[in-house]
């Protein structure tokens, strides 16, 4: 697979205007931003062309206004946290497209930054309207999609654009492809993949894919219930799918990779707060939170047997302390064999993120993904419409 890379740039931006499909779409709690990991994965590529000389017109979506102008989802609030992030003075434009942000870009000098406000305001945007997308096009002389994340999106911003315009990748966009396609792509690898979180039906397509592509498969959280009923288990009064039921045996029945299952639990009954139990000792009024010991042996030693992990969803309800001795374990082991060496390691997902920053082992992982929907979608075997456009070198 070749995308072109924004690297191929090298010399050529000196007075060019760089259109760049930023993901800034990032969790603010109160009014203040909590976690920056999206903006400080961009500035590569915005350091890049900088130093390249070009003018910079960053686009991005916050939330899901719905084609609407929503104040709470402006991204006006923005440009005092870049202005110090990038320590230069940032632009704002509240118009996408048109005589507002021509006329600042026109006063722009070489690495100067526009920000565009929120792109969804424009119900355009996600119509992948073929004006609007020229209108955008227009803003610039090469667009640059830094929105991995956004990929799955065939949006204005994201796909009609580069009809227009020559289009290049950004360096964590390239990451990002590099490394989540060496677990959907190495097939030489022993590899194995942990797939959990509380609902089969957001995860069908990644079960069902990674079950004919991986080695070996582990099933957990919720998800695991579903499965486990599916093969005559009772699991009390636990979560679960009764219409996934058929699917859950079909993906087991079909299945090329080893498929992993847990077979201890820690629940909670209407008498106990905290219990561990096998799969055989489940009691009517028993509810599944998190796996047991046994189980997580069984996953580490998997991990240990493995060359390439990828990991999406939690094992328990991780959140409270008493549930989340699986989803640590998992994580630390996982980072510690990534650190001698012995395995790669990838992670996504807004949950798992999570837990793995809680227990701050961030950087013990080879790679965690900044995507949440589309990490999904590229594990499902789709292909990205955003990533489609980059390979197409005819325009
Ligand atoms: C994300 O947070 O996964 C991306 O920004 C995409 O957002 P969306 O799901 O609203 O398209």
């Amino acid at each position: 697979m070749i995308i072109k890379s924004i690297a191929e740039l090298e010399g050529k931006l000196v007075d060019k205007t760089v259109v760049v499909r930023v993901d800034f779409n990032i969790p603010v709690i109160e009014g203040k931003i909590s976690d920056y990991t999206r903006i400080m994965s961009s500035l590569q590529t915005i350091n890049y062309l900088q130093a390249q000389r070009a003018k910079i017109v960053l686009v991005t979506h916050f939330g899901r206004p719905e084609g609407k102008t929503d104040p709470a989802l402006s991204l006006a609030f923005l440009v005092s946290e870049l202005t110090k992030i990038l320590r230069r003075d940032v632009k704002f434009s509240y118009q996408h497209t048109g005589h507002e942000p021509k006329q600042i870009i026109e006063s722009m000098k070489a690495g100067d930054i526009l920000l565009l406000e929120n792109v969804r305001f424009n119900k355009n945007e996600e119509l992948n309207n073929k004006k609007f997308a020229l209108d955008l096009a227009s803003l610039g002389d090469v667009y640059v999609n830094e929105a991995f994340s956004c990929s799955h999106r065939p949006h204005a911003s994201i796909v009609g654009i580069a009809a227009h315009l020559p289009s290049y990748a950004g360096f964590l966009f390239l990451n990002e492809v590099k490394n989540l396609t060496l677990v959907v792509e190495d097939v030489n690898k022993q590899s194995l993949a942990i797939i959990g979180g509380k609902k089969v039906s957001t995860k069908l397509h990644i079960l069902a894919n990674l079950s004919q592509k991986m080695n070996k498969l582990a099933i957990v959280g919720a998800m695991a219930n579903t499965f486990l009923k599916a093969k005559g288990y009772s699991i009390g009064e636990s979560f679960y799918e009764n219409e996934l039921l058929e699917e859950a045996k079909n993906i087991l029945e079909k299945s090329k990779a080893e498929i992993l299952l847990p077979d201890d639990f820690i629940c909670i009954s209407n008498t106990v707060s905290w219990k561990l139990k096998n799969l055989s000792s489940i009691q009517a009024d028993d509810k599944i939170f998190d796996i047991g010991p046994s189980s997580a042996f069984l996953i580490c030693q998997a991990i240990y047997n493995s060359e390439v992990v990828v990991w999406n969803g939690p094992l328990g309800v991780f959140e409270d302390k008493r549930f989340a001795f699986a989803t640590d374990t998992i994580a630390r082991f996982i980072g510690a064999r990534t650190h001698t060496g012995a395995i790669k390691s990838i992670a996504g997902g807004g949950d798992t993120v999570s837990a793995i920053n809680n227990s701050h082992l961030t950087e013990y992982f080879s790679y965690i993904s900044t995507a949440g929907g589309a990490f999904i979608e590229l594990l499902e075997g789709k292909k990205l419409p955003g990533l489609c456009v980059l390979l197409n070198e005819t325009k």
